[in-house]
């Protein structure tokens, strides 16, 4: 059985796609513990009332020391017996040697089809640039921001009348498809990537 991290930095809405798909009778993995980098993140009063640990590592106090804060997010992941990281929403950019540390150990959730729109404001930017269809990628996590290894994707169909608010949402309900798929799979030591639409 393997242990699942989970780190957020807000509300945890694929964080509990991806406890609820943990429950699943046969799952290869466990949730081990729910971390944010920001104490006040409602996901971690959700984590804590299904019943797991939670644990919050302020960055603020570190300052530009990223280095120093992902040693303290280090030591709690690792005191939680953790094999693999699942970035869900964490909104703090890793440097190369927290990422190496977790090497093919370690999934995010991007909302966009990478590798377009790397970065912030993906739902805004897709709109901008005209696109037809714009969704999420789950890949493991490299150094490089948003790159490595596709994993799953899921493509939604942009609507005429499309904000960025009403993208967001449709692309946030393949997210909480997408996400459990793939850790499921992933746990179980399968790669092979998974298409939705
Ligand atoms: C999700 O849309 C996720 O893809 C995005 O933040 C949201 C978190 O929502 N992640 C990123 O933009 C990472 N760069 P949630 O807290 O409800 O899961």
């Amino acid at each position: 059985m393997k242990r699942v991290a989970i780190l957020i930095s807000g509300g945890g809405s694929n964080m509990l796609a991806l406890l609820d798909s943990m429950e699943e009778a046969g799952h290869p993995a466990t949730p081990c513990l729910v971390a944010s980098n920001d104490p006040a993140a409602p996901g971690l009063e959700r984590a804590a009332a299904r019943g797991v640990a939670t644990a919050a590592v302020d960055h603020r106090p570190f300052g530009r020391d990223r280095p120093a804060f992902e040693e303290e997010l280090q030591k709690v992941i690792a005191s939680h017996g953790a094999d693999i990281v699942c970035l869900a929403g964490f909104m703090r950019v890793l440097t190369a040697g927290f990422v190496t540390q977790w090497s093919g150990r370690m999934l995010n959730i991007h909302p966009s089809l990478l590798p377009k729109y790397r970065g912030l404001h993906t739902h805004a930017r897709a709109l901008e640039a005209g696109e037809a269809e714009h969704g999420c990628t789950v890949h493991e996590v490299t150094p490089e921001l948003d790159d490595g290894p596709i994993l799953g994707q899921a493509r939604v169909p942009v609507d005429p009348g499309d904000t960025p608010d009403s993208l967001a949402a449709r692309v946030l309900v393949m997210e909480h498809r997408l996400y459990p798929a793939v850790l499921r799979r992933f746990a179980a030591g399968d790669r092979r990537p998974i298409w939705l639409s």
